[in-house]
Order: structure tokens, then sequence, then C-alpha cells
């Protein structure tokens, strides 16, 4: 049995609290949030212990892991200091995304779980889908033969202009991660921004992307579209076939070239995917499940690192479009830091 607390228990962090309630493996042992009532609700509802100061939490409870879904600006600048105690204390620890929305505090997140050897994992569910599992394996399979191309679009609405950035740097954490999970990693970025009518920030975004592979690829974001209709397209293609997943996990299609006879895997109504939330239960069941095993940091799936390279990627394209749409280099930094 796994003993887990959630730090920042309020619209998020209580699914987080919830999944690991009803979880066989793992026991809500505590709960933190700087607001008070928050954390004593939390823990009256999932019979656990409250704390609005993670390190006395960490010093009176004993807890293998740490889920850390906090807020903050552009959604992900309150990460860095739980994260990093939660690091200091040795402890694994599953941090929703973004990572977070400043690139340094990103890498030092990395870096440190590293350096302590610590399971460090990013809250990246769209990707925890039969859908995407069955495309991954249709690529590795070389049914796509060799990848050429891989084109995404994220759109929801969300009316908040918190900052210029908080489009790219909040949303799309979830379409560049399965983007790479797909294709591998991105070396170059170039950026076309706009802003839909009355707002401040870049509420729509168009980027070109450049594989370390050679394929080529392009992200569309948008925080202007509707949540009432699709809101996730994925289509990869290559010397042998195409393949298209719809609305993050409602189907996945394979296109060959050489056959008239499509192949297709709906999401099943027995066991597949019933609501958006139900992909946090996949991410966290392998997450659980990597750790019951054993897995080592370094190859923890959807990791701390994933996360970083998805914000290496949007900071490369917010750097484009301030510079005019340049093409912009992907750094590599991600690599080196958990050698
Ligand atoms: N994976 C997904 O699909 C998905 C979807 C939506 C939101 N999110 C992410 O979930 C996270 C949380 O979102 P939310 O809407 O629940 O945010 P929120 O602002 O409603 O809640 C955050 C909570 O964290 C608490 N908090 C902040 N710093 C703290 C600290 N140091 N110690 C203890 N508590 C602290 C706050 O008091 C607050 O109660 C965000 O990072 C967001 O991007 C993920």
């Amino acid at each position: 049995m796994l003993k887990v607390a959630v730090v920042g228990v309020n619209k998020i962090g209580t699914i987080h609290c919830r999944y690991y309630d009803e979880n066989p493996d793992t026991e809500l042992t505590a709960v933190c949030d700087l607001e008070k009532d928050r954390a004593e609700a939390a823990a009256t509802r999932f019979r656990s212990n409250a704390y609005t100061d993670l390190k006395v939490l960490l010093e009176q409870e004993e807890v293998d892991v740490v889920s850390v879904a906090t807020a903050g600006e552009e959604n992900g600048s309150h990460h860095f200091d739980p994260v990093m105690t939660v690091i200091e204390a040795g402890k694994d620890v599953l941090v929703e995304k973004p990572i977070s929305n400043n690139i340094e505090e990103a890498r030092e997140m990395v870096r440190f779980a590293a350096e302590k050897n610590v399971r460090l994992a990013c809250n990246l569910n769209h990707r925890f889908v039969p859908a995407a599992f069955k495309a991954k394996q249709w690529i590795a399979d070389g049914e796509l033969g060799d990848l050429l191309f891989l084109n995404m679009k994220l759109t929801i609405q969300n009316p908040k202009d918190i900052t210029p950035w908080f489009h790219l740097r909040a949303l799309h954490p979830h379409s560049v991660d399965v983007m790479r999970y797909l294709a591998g990693d991105i070396n170059r970025v170039q950026s076309f921004m706009t802003k839909a009518p009355e707002r401040s920030s870049w509420s729509t975004a168009s980027i070109n992307i450049e594989f370390a592979s050679g394929a080529v690829g392009h992200l569309t974001g948008s925080y202007d579209m509707s949540r009432r209709h699709p809101i996730e397209f994925c289509e990869a293609a290559g010397t042998k076939g195409r393949l298209t997943i719809d609305n993050v996990y409602e189907n996945v299609h394979l296109y060959p070239h050489g056959s008239d006879e499509l192949k297709v895997m709906r999401n099943s109504i027995m066991t597949g995917v019933g609501t958006f939330h139900e992909t946090f239960t996949n991410r966290f069941d392998h997450f659980i499940d990597q750790i019951k095993t054993g897995v080592p940091p370094q190859n923890i799936d959807a990791s701390g690192r994933d996360a970083l390279a998805c914000q290496e990627v949007i900071e490369a394209a917010v750097s484009s479009w301030k510079n005019g749409g340049a093409v912009v280099e992907v750094p590599q930094i991600v690599k080196a830091a958990v050698l």
C-alpha cells in the first residue's frame, strides 16, 4: 500500500484525492492546502489528515508519494516550491501540468529530481488513452512506414486573459506531449499567433514543427473555441499509411496507402474511457504501477523531463512569435539535465 499526500486540494486536487482514495493500492494519508478550510474539507471528505504547511506534513506523516495540484500564474507558478520540498524529502512526486510556467524553474525541478533520484511525473493525461496507445503501437509496428508528418489541434474555450502566453503555457503541454509521444523530440519551431476580438492574450496560435527524426508537423491551438464540440485532433502519416485520432480518445483510424480497407478502433463503452476525467485515472494508474514495479526515475512515462521538453517547445514558440515568426531551435537541455 502506497501512502499518498495531495498538495493543493481545490478543483483538480480533489480529483487527485478521489483517485487515491478509491485505488486499492493507495491510501490518501494527508492533504495540504494554504487555505485551511479547503484542507479540512478535503480531509473530512476523504478521511485523511489536514495540513496547511507541506513541510509540517512531511515531518509528521509517513508518505511515499505526493501529488501536487497547485496552480498560480498561468496555472503553473505555484508548483515549484512544493515539488522542490517533496524532492528534497526524497519522495516520488506527480505534478500537474504545466510543470511550471517558468522555464528556469522547470529545468531546476527536473535537475533536482535527477540528483535526488526520485520519480518526477507530470499529469500529461491526454496520452493515457487506448486510442493514443494504439496509434503509438501502429507507428512502432511500422504501419505508417517512415514518419513524414504529424499534425495536431487542441482548442477549447477559456476566456481568461491572464498573461499574453497563458494559452500556450497552460494548455499546450497536452498537445505537445501527444506530438512528442507519437513522433519523438522536437528540434525547431516557427509560430504565428493572433487574438480574438476583445482579447489581450495570444489566444490562438499556429506553430510549425520540425521533429528530430526529420518529420515535420503543425500545431493549431486556441482558447477561443467551444468545449461542446471535439477539442482535439491528431493526424500522423508516413511512407506506408496515415492515422487519425479523434477528440483525445473517441476513435483511431489507420488508412494504409496500399489498401482500400481501414483499421478502426473506437472507444469501447465497456473498456474505454467514459469521461475526460477518466484520463486522469489511466494516467495515475500508470504512475502507481510504475512505482509498484520499481521503474527507475529515468524511465518514468510522461516524466518531469517530458513535461520540461513540452515547455521548452512552448517557450521556443513564444520566442519565435516575439521575433516576428523566426525559426527557433528548441534547447535540448532536457537530455543533459538527467544524465
Ligand atoms: N491535467 C489536466 O487535464 C488538468 C485540467 C485542468 C487543470 N489542470 C491543472 O491542475 C492544477 C490545479 O488547478 P485548479 O484549477 O484546481 O487550481 P486552483 O487554483 O483552483 O487550486 C489550487 C490550490 O492549491 C493551493 N495551493 C497553492 N499553493 C500551495 C502550497 N504551496 N501549498 C498548499 N496548497 C497550495 C491553493 O490554495 C488552491 O486551493 C493547475 O496546474 C492546472 O493547470 C490540469
